[in-house]
């Protein structure tokens, strides 16, 4: 069952977005070579309870940490570890957090140090797959328009959407109805309206799109050891049948300039650049 959220929930959603995203922006600052994801991992945890908010990834299903942090060919549900983070690397970090009953899912995926050209490539592409998504998210459309356009815009780089993990509906719950897949057919699906909140999340391998899991039963891998990538907000359809991207709230269709990808000129990345510039 689809719930649909009432505009003083939604704006209840709005918060913890924004906490959300504050503290993966700050998360984003502190990647460097040398640093390890059980650091990042205490940070975030610290960040969201000073804000009042609960790590809900921690204990969630028995998830021991606030962070997912996945390196290279891990594609979602790493667990932070003493391992220093290398030059190179690629970094998702995916976690949830609870604020006033309310949940909020968000990752980004972060170059540590200077990086390949292919890992940058994968880490823009994943991020242009979630915006040819996001873009088909308006009232009347359906999920699976979302779902065929991230699958075509990975495709046409050569690229594959993972298929054992897909996208969601969230409220009170960190996963709700409908399922937001990263592959499938336009047309198909159920309707999007207003007041659902979803997430789209594409999770791109740069090889096979099969997974295999760790031995700790969590961490998920591409198969064939290729490089993935994963890119997720949480979105609001609001009273314009638009959505809203609850956790990147300086974001906004009306203001946004888009290159010819259809990707924000300035991206979440580069306008805390530009804020860290300003105060310099
Ligand atoms: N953010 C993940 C998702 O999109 C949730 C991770 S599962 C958890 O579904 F156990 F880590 F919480
Ligand atoms: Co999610």
């Amino acid at each position: 069952m689809i719930s649909i959220k009432n505009p003083s929930q939604i704006e209840k959603m709005r918060r913890a977005g924004a906490l959300l995203h504050d503290v993966l922006m700050y998360l984003r600052s502190q990647v460097r070579p040398g640093i390890s994801t059980l650091e990042l991992d205490a940070m975030a945890e610290k960040m969201m309870r000073e804000h009042n908010a609960i790590p809900s990834c921690k204990g969630y299903e028995g998830f021991p940490y606030t962070l997912c942090t996945s390196i290279n060919s891990e594609i979602v549900h790493g667990f932070p570890s003493k391992r220093r983070l290398e030059e190179g690397d690629i970094l998702s970090i995916d976690t949830c957090l609870i604020l006033d009953g309310w949940q909020s899912d968000s990752a980004i995926t972060v170059p540590v140090g200077r990086i390949s050209a292919e890992a940058q490539r994968l880490i823009d592409l994943t991020e242009e797959c979630f915006w040819k998504g996001v873009r088909l998210a308006v009232a009347g459309n359906r999920v699976g328009d979302i779902s065929s356009a991230v699958e075509t815009c990975a495709k046409s780089y050569g690229c594959k959407p993972v298929r054992a993990l897909c996208g969601h509906g969230i409220g009170r719950e960190m996963h709700e109805d409908p399922e937001v897949p990263n592959f499938g057919e336009a047309g198909h699906g159920p309707r999007l309206r207003e007041g659902m909140v979803i997430c789209i999340e594409p999770m791109i391998s740069a090889g096979t799109w099969q997974v295999k899991c760790q031995s700790n039963d969590w961490t998920y891998e591409i198969a064939d050891g290729s490089l993935s990538s994963h890119y997720e907000h949480t979105i609001a359809i609001n009273a314009n049948g638009m959505p809203e991207l609850l956790t990147y709230p300086e974001f906004s269709w009306e203001t946004a300039e888009f290159d010819e990808r259809g990707v924000p000129k300035i991206s979440q990345n580069d306008s805390q650049n530009a804020e860290k510039e300003e105060k310099l």
